[in-house]
């Protein structure tokens, strides 16, 4: 199975990208077969706003070029993708709402449909649910698979280790997928 993570928080060893890797690492202990993965942080990407050119209707691409296009093509490769934002003001990044908006040009015939998807989202105390209900709208509105949201709390670097609920929380998503393997084989 083709793992993509992206972590979409500024900061590249921030929280965000430690729960994603706790969930990776979670995953690399289990039994899935032919695990690769692909961990991108999105802090340093140049991923600009979608300029709502709609040019992407006709083509099923995006005519702004920068790092979104190889993001896409790693998205397109990937079985599951797991994203991850801090919250912003109760809701995803700058950078992950860019992202987002930008799969668009992947949008119209349903490029992304069938992926599955772990949206993950870490606060400092609050704003994880309508920060993850971003997510999910997106994902939806592919068709992707939405496996289990996992979210967490913590301010400094490295603090959400701490957070138990959050370690749980991984653990679900990747007791979820397993299952979901299961059902599929
Ligand atoms: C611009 C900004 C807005 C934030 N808004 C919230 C918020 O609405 N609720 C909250 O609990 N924490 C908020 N925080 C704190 C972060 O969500 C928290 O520090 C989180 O761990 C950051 O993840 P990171 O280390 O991956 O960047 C905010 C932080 C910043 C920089």
């Amino acid at each position: 199975m083709r793992v993509l993570t992206l972590s979409g928080s500024p900061l590249k060893k921030g929280n965000t990208s430690q729960l994603i890797t706790y969930l990776t690492k979670q995953m690399e202990k289990s039994d899935i077969q032919d695990l690769k993965l692909t961990s991108l942080s999105l802090s340093g990407e140049k991923i600009s706003p979608c300029k709502a050119c709609k040019k992407c209707m006709e083509t099923g691409s995006c005519v702004v070029k920068d790092d979104f296009q190889s993001i896409a093509k790693k998205m397109l490769k990937s079985d599951l993708i797991i994203i991850g934002s801090p919250v912003f003001f109760h809701d995803v990044s700058g950078q992950v709402k860019n992202l987002i908006d930008r799969t668009y040009s992947l949008w119209h015939d349903r490029q992304l449909k069938g992926k599955k998807i772990i949206p993950v989202a870490v606060s400092a105390a609050s704003g994880e649910d309508r920060t993850l209900e971003t997510l999910r709208i997106w994902a939806q509105a592919h068709e992707m698979k939405i496996i289990r949201s996992v979210s967490g709390h913590g301010y400094k670097k490295g603090e959400v280790l701490k957070d138990e609920e959050a370690r749980t929380a991984a653990k679900n998503a990747l007791r979820e997928l397993m299952g979901e393997l299961q059902i599929e084989e």
